[in-house]
């Protein structure tokens, strides 16, 4: 959706994924209050239109929302051909768009597990790739790839959701080197919970994790603000909270076993029997 009577207030673009909830929202919010045009991905097209709309006439940007499912084949090369139909260069990537799946690995639906592969890892990839060459050619931009806290460790009834954040985390850190020389500047946001809908589809809700015993359960509203305050700061790793940057810190001396029987413990809610 763009409203072309609209003048461009910046000349910058920035593209989210999974815009149409939870952190996804509040980062377009954030964005637009900093005057940044938007370009706004999801699948749910009354939610996007909605978030557009409104950001459309309180902050008079512009706002375009590509309706993808980023886990079908061809999702990038549908957002690149919108890109280029509406001349946009994007100048800060926001890749948080993202499932989890709290089930036995060998018992989950396995259509869900595809998709979140294709979602948190492939086209977060893909995406980066598209456009990162821009961002070389103009020497400006920056990328906030969101993983989690799950990146640090193995995580039993999670495990391929655990497993992707470790790839967002070590693609993140490797490409930031690759680019040292560039003013481009990749960051890799690491969160603990969040209060947004993501627990319910990924049938986590009632997990131990989400009681809050062991770690606080952010506001969207509050992870966004920590997230973009590092990306605009050009930081490397944004970990919020101090428990988080705790395990965050200790992450080498504790080793594998321990993180590993605490995420399993966590994750396991009563519906986990066992084999
Ligand atoms: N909530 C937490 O505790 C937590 C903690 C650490 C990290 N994270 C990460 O934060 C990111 C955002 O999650 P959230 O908590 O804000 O969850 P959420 O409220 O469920 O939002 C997920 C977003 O991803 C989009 N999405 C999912 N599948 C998609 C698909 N196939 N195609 C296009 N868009 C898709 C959804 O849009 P549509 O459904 O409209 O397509 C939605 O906008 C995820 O990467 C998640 O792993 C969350």
């Amino acid at each position: 959706m763009t409203n072309k009577n609209l003048p461009l207030k910046s000349a910058s673009w920035a593209l989210i994924t999974g815009a149409s909830s939870g952190i996804g929202r509040e980062f377009s919010t954030l964005l637009a209050k900093d005057g940044y045009s938007l370009v706004l991905v999801a699948r749910d097209q009354e939610k996007l239109e909605f978030l557009a709309q409104n950001l459309q006439k309180t902050y008079s940007i512009q706002v375009h929302c590509f309706l993808i499912d980023l886990a079908k084949e061809g999702a990038i090369g549908e957002i690149d051909k919108k890109l280029k139909q509406n001349n946009i260069t994007v100048s800060i990537l926001i890749n948080n768009a993202g499932l989890g799946q709290n089930e036995y690995f060998a018992e989950g639906d396995q259509k869900k597990t595809a998709d979140m592969i294709a979602v948190n890892i492939k086209t977060l990839t893909e995406l980066t790739r598209l456009l990162l060459p821009d961002m070389i050619k103009h020497n400006r931009g920056k990328i906030l790839n969101v993983a989690s806290m799950a990146a640090f460790s193995p995580g039993p009834f999670m495990a391929v959701y655990f497993a992707s954040k470790a790839y967002v985390f070590s693609f993140s850190r490797a490409i930031r080197e690759e680019l040292s020389n560039t003013n481009i500047k990749v960051t890799v946001f690491c969160p603990g919970p969040i209060q947004t809908p993501f627990w319910e589809k990924a049938g986590a809700s009632r997990s131990r994790l989400m009681s809050g015993f062991l770690l606080p359960i952010l506001t969207p509203e509050k992870a966004a603000k920590i997230a973009y305050t590092d990306l605009k700061k050009g930081k490397n790793v944004c970990v919020p909270g101090l428990l988080a940057k705790i395990v965050y810190a200790l992450r080498g001396v504790l080793g594998t076993y321990i993180p590993l029987k605490i995420a399993g413990f966590l994750n396991r809610s009563k519906s986990h029997k066992g084999f």
